[in-house]
């Protein structure tokens, strides 16, 4: 290092050691940075920033460290286990240990209550859903092609299917006015933007429950979908990574459900179809890197499976979930704990907002909500947008991310995760944000502070009235005392 400067740089490396198509100069990433130079603890740090810009599930480690403890055959480093240790250590077959593979099948199918099956031999493991998308853009498209993706979309898939595939992605822009439906006739408009511009699209992204709205997609929705995919005969790729997350009603809807359904009907070429998916959320195991690919099409599927020796997950990891993932006892109970667990959190945290007027996009999914603070922009540009975030992260000391970064078309949403701290931490993220709403509407004039009250008024109609009166004024996140400490 430090002999070569970065014009050298440019010629003695590849295009994509210098392009910068990471994606990390994201403010996304920005707000991590700023988490981690300064990271929130209640002793150590009670000033620090409170990281809200990451999309885990930590609200169910009791149920998996019960079950760890009552399993110790399960691991291969306990003395019950070490038996097990060097038919694992040397087991190097890409297909994956066959109990992996079924345990996964067997978790995939429970966490849509049962409704469909998936066959074992289609599971092809990747480096998280992160390896998974960009294995599936390798088989299925070349380098200039491109997929559409609705937008506000994840900010890691810039970074996931562009940066050394070469693929791009066109935007799909969807809008506040429809609570950010996808539209068939948004679909087409972008389809023929692209094609306009001699762009080659090859396929269509969607993740369901949506990061960052956490919605999911309707019925009639995913009919528009499959009609434009099977009408311009391009693939379908559906993330979903947080299908075991939606915590009320109406329940999710897997494309696995339809393909099932439709499966000999011709009226869906099942060859299209491609399922992402992961242990990062559903299970809280992001660190384990368990990445599924699942494909109704043999030829993708075979590929795939040559492509995952470059990002195989562990047989160590393997050998551990393929006992987890087949208890259905642990399974139904995670499954059904974890959802109520993310529903309160939910309930906690947006009403808590709502009674300071700030309001979000109706969501019954996802470790996360879309925060609307259009309100408390000076203009409605994605500079002012970023402007207030850059208090909410450095003053308020709140990383939530900006909407822009997830390249939404309307400025001033953004994305807050909900599920990767406990419930102290909670109440100090939601103290902090209303009394920063509370200064800010405090400054502003009568006229303004009506527009608040209107505000509140619209959303909370969708929500329970009883809800509201429950909130009792000794609850910790109305106290006097708690809120004197922000
Ligand atoms: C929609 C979506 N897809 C993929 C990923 C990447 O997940 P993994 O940790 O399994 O690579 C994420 C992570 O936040 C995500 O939100």
């Amino acid at each position: 290092m430090g002999f070569v400067s970065s014009n050298n740089q440019q010629h003695l490396l590849s295009k994509i050691a210098t392009d910068g198509g990471h994606g990390e100069n994201s403010s996304y990433f920005d707000g991590w940075k700023a988490y981690d130079s300064d990271p929130y603890h209640p002793t150590g740090n009670p000033d620090g920033v409170i990281q809200m810009g990451l999309a885990e599930n930590q609200l169910c480690f009791d149920l998996i460290e019960e079950w760890v403890v009552n399993n110790p055959k399960a691991s291969i480093c306990t003395a019950e286990g070490a038996g097990d240790f060097m038919d694992t250590a040397i087991f190097q077959d890409y297909h994956g240990l066959p109990e992996f593979r079924e345990g996964v099948a067997n978790f995939m199918a429970k966490v849509r209550g049962d409704r469909v099956r998936f066959d074992p031999d289609r599971i092809v493991m990747s480096g998280g859903a992160t390896g998974a998308h960009e294995m599936l853009v390798f088989c299925l498209a070349d380098p200039g092609d491109a997929f559409l993706v609705p937008t506000p979309y994840y900010p890691g898939f810039d970074r996931d299917l562009r940066w050394r595939t070469g693929v791009q992605l066109v935007p799909v822009p969807c809008e506040s006015s429809n609570h950010f439906k996808i539209t068939g006739e948004a679909l087409e408009a972008a389809f023929r933007r692209a094609k306009d511009a001699n762009i080659r699209v090859k396929g269509l992204l969607i993740t369901n429950p949506s990061n960052p709205l956490g919605t999911i997609l309707g019925k009639s929705t995913m009919r528009d979908i499959l009609s434009f995919i099977t009408r311009n005969n391009i693939h379908l790729v559906l993330d979903e990574i947080y299908a075991a997350t939606v915590f009320s009603q109406p329940r999710f809807t897997s494309i696995a459900e339809i393909v099932e359904k439709e499966r000999g009907s011709n009226s869906i070429n099942t060859d299209l179809i491609h399922i992402v998916y992961s242990l990062s959320k559903d299970l809280g195991f992001p660190g384990f890197r368990v990445g599924i690919v699942y494909s109704y099409n043999d030829a993708v599927t075979s590929c795939a499976r040559k492509m995952s020796s470059f990002g195989l997950v562990s047989t160590q990891t393997q050998h551990l979930l393929a006992a987890m993932l087949s208890d259905n006892d642990f399974v139904g109970k995670f499954i059904a704990e974890s959802g109520k667990r993310l529903a309160k959190r939910h309930e906690d945290f947006t009403k808590g907002l709502a009674q300071v007027g700030i309001g979000s996009l109706e969501s019954n999914a996802g470790l996360f909500f879309w925060m609307d603070l259009r309100r408390l922009l000076k203009e409605p540009t994605p500079e002012a947008e970023l402007a207030l975030w850059k208090v909410i992260v450095h003053e308020v000391k709140l990383n939530v991310s900006p909407g822009v970064s997830f390249h939404c078309s309307e400025p001033g949403w953004f994305r807050v995760c909900f599920a990767n701290m406990d419930d102290d931490t909670m109440r100090v993220a939601l103290r902090r944000i209303r009394s920063f709403v509370a200064k800010r509407k405090a400054m502003e004039g009568p006229a303004k502070r009506q527009c608040w009250r209107s505000n509140l008024r619209i959303n909370l109609s969708f929500r329970r009235k009883d809800d509201i009166a429950m909130m009792s004024p000794h609850s910790p996140l109305t106290s006097p005392l708690v809120r004197a400490r922000t």
